[in-house]
């Protein structure tokens, strides 16, 4: 497992750069933290260790020469590469006296990035102290399994933000873990020992959600008998994961979008603003793109929660863990349900890694509970639900159904007609009538 390329800080208030930036640089091996405002790129910079910073000057607010001045003071290490549009000689010199190490113009190639990025990091070298020993690998988080490569990704991010407060936001579908890689990220960094809260905004009304992240003070409202902290003051100097990010409503959103701003919040009920130092770690199983667009969930907040991005592979795509895994869940089930350890036959373990796992390892671990329940000794085909026999993957990938066959074939005709239905009934050999109710 390489841990040996750098971490890299983008900043640009344009998303589409930020994410064309993000997505060459990956390619490059990089590990990407991204900010869309000045004054995030500095909690980055303070919460994270930097490599190599790489910003935009024209911003709202507070533009990027100030940021460029603020890290060459208090970060004289950081090389600093600028990225502008076409800059004027005013500019230009501007960059350079700010104590920029080189800069790019957009548009720019991957191949110009990268050689830019390599002068910049190099640049930095010469005069950089010796990098600290990295700290040995753990190889397992608690009960965290894996050996794959998708795997291997996921602890390669979780290794490089455990230790500093880079918000996070982890999605992957329902059962890959994303609980699990929140708590590795705490428990195996050093601020383990402070408090992890966890929050599931998908389960507590929606009426209730403010009040129980912020608190509230004394006669906020009824009931409210007393001042109450929230979550948020609850997790003060350790974790707070939100799960299920999605599903907190717009207003919540706001307030959440202020408190990772300003970091602070504000009581139910309170005019004052309180302090809070904190990381955030966000999950979802949402497709968060797909509620930006429906309006559901704030663009902004999306780019505040995704300093750093974990995306838990479906098992599906990681299936050389499953033996691992079924060992795992074999021997935890064995020694709860039947006091000793029990074995799985051959036939049985090549079932579970030709199956799909729509509900990913929490599905697989539920089988095998059931399977060392029905099971005498050595866990069998027949100690499986029948479901898990029927539905296995296709052998092919280019095998699909008859209906689907179907589909494809009457649109090839219709394209073929020009959409004229007479001419497609005819070729297909049925009345129109017919052709409609397919098409619908
Ligand atoms: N790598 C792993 N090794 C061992 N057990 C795992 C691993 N990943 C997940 N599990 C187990 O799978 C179950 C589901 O994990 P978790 O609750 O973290 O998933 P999730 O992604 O948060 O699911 P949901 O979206 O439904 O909330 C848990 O029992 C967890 O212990
Ligand atoms: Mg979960």
């Amino acid at each position: 497992m390489g841990l040996e390329k750098e971490n890299i800080l983008i900043v640009d208030d344009d998303i589409h750069i930020l994410e064309l930036l993000q997505r060459h640089l990956q390619s490059l091996n990089y590990h990407v933290y991204k900010a869309v405002s000045v004054k995030q790129a500095l909690y980055v910079l303070h919460d994270s260790t930097i490599d190599l910073l790489i910003t935009d000057i024209q911003m709202p607010e507070i533009d990027g020469l100030q940021l460029l001045k603020y890290t060459a003071e208090h970060y004289p290490h950081i090389p600093k590469l600028v990225i502008t549009g076409y800059p004027s000689v005013d500019d230009a010199m501007s960059v350079i006296k700010s104590g920029a190490t080189d800069y790019l113009t957009k548009p720019f190639t991957k191949e110009e990035l990268k050689q830019a990025v390599n002068r910049s990091l190099e640049s930095s070298k010469k005069v950089k102290e010796p990098k600290q020993k990295k700290q040995a690998i753990t190889s397992s988080y608690g009960q965290m399994i894996g050996q794959s490569t998708a795997f291997e990704k996921v602890t390669e991010i979780i290794e490089r933000v455990k230790d500093n407060k880079a918000t996070v936001l982890i999605d992957g579908e329902s059962g890959t873990g994303k609980e699990l890689v929140a708590r590795a990220i705490h428990f195996s960094g050093k601020f383990a020992k402070q408090p992890f809260i966890a929050v599931n905004c998908g389960a507590i009304p929606e009426n209730l959600l403010e009040s129980e992240l912020f608190g509230y003070t004394k006669g906020a409202f009824t009931g409210a008998n007393e001042n109450k902290n929230g979550f948020f003051q609850a997790a003060n100097n350790g974790t707070l994961f939100l799960d299920e990010i999605g599903n907190a409503s717009i207003a919540v959103q706001s307030k959440l979008l202020r408190a990772l701003q300003e970091k602070e919040i504000t009581k139910v009920g309170s005019q004052k603003a309180e302090k809070v130092d904190l990381r955030i770690i966000a999950a979802t199983n949402n497709n968060l793109q797909e509620d930006i667009t429906n309006k559901k969930f704030r663009e902004d907040l999306y780019y505040r929660l995704t300093v750093v991005q974990i995306s838990v592979p479906p098992l599906r795509e990681r299936k050389s863990d499953i033996p691992l895994l079924v060992d795992q869940f074999i021997r935890k089930y064995g020694v709860e349900y039947k006091d000793r350890l029990l074995s799985i036959a051959d036939d049985a373990l090549e079932m579970l890694q030709r199956y799909h796992w729509q509900g990913n390892i929490r599905e697989l671990e539920n089988v095998i509970q059931r399977a060392v329940i029905m099971s005498d000794g050595k866990i069998e085909i027949k100690d499986f639900p029948d479901y898990l026999k029927y539905k296995i993957e296709f052998p092919d990938a280019s095998f699909s159904s008859l209906q689907q066959m179907e589909k494809e074939y009457i649109l090839k005709v219709l394209a073929a007609t020009n959409n004229n239905k007479t001419k497609a009934a005819e070729i297909l050999q049925i009345d129109r009538k017919t052709l409609r109710q397919k098409l619908k």
